[in-house]
């Protein structure tokens, strides 16, 4: 009986570390989406932080300067994402 309750509690363990794997963020796609809005926002301006934001003015900001910088919508999603979780 102890061992199915080991058993037991080592899958609870492993589905635990698991999706604490599966939950955080790929530092590559971090830094995917940082180069490209180093690319594509800064030929005027300075890179504003993330964190000078909150998501609403970043969402309204990012709308407004899609097409001032000629960006694509799949460009400015992934932009938007960046900022929106690094604010
Ligand atoms: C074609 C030039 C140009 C490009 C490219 C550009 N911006 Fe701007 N941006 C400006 C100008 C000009 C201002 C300052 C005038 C203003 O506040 O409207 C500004 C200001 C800002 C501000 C400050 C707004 C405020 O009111 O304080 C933010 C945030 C911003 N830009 C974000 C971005 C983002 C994100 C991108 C990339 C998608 C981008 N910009 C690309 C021209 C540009």
């Amino acid at each position: 009986m102890q061992r199915v309750a080991l058993l037991f509690a080592a899958l609870v363990a492993a589905g635990a570390v698991s999706s604490c794997l599966f939950w955080r963020e790929d530092p590559d796609v971090r830094m995917k989406q940082e180069i490209l809005y180093q690319a594509l926002c800064t030929s005027c301006h300075p890179a504003f932080e993330p964190r000078l934001f909150p998501d609403s003015k970043w969402q309204s900001f990012i709308g407004d300067h899609a097409h001032v910088a000629g960006i694509t919508p799949d460009e400015e999603k992934t932009i938007t994402e960046y900022l929106t979780r690094n604010n």
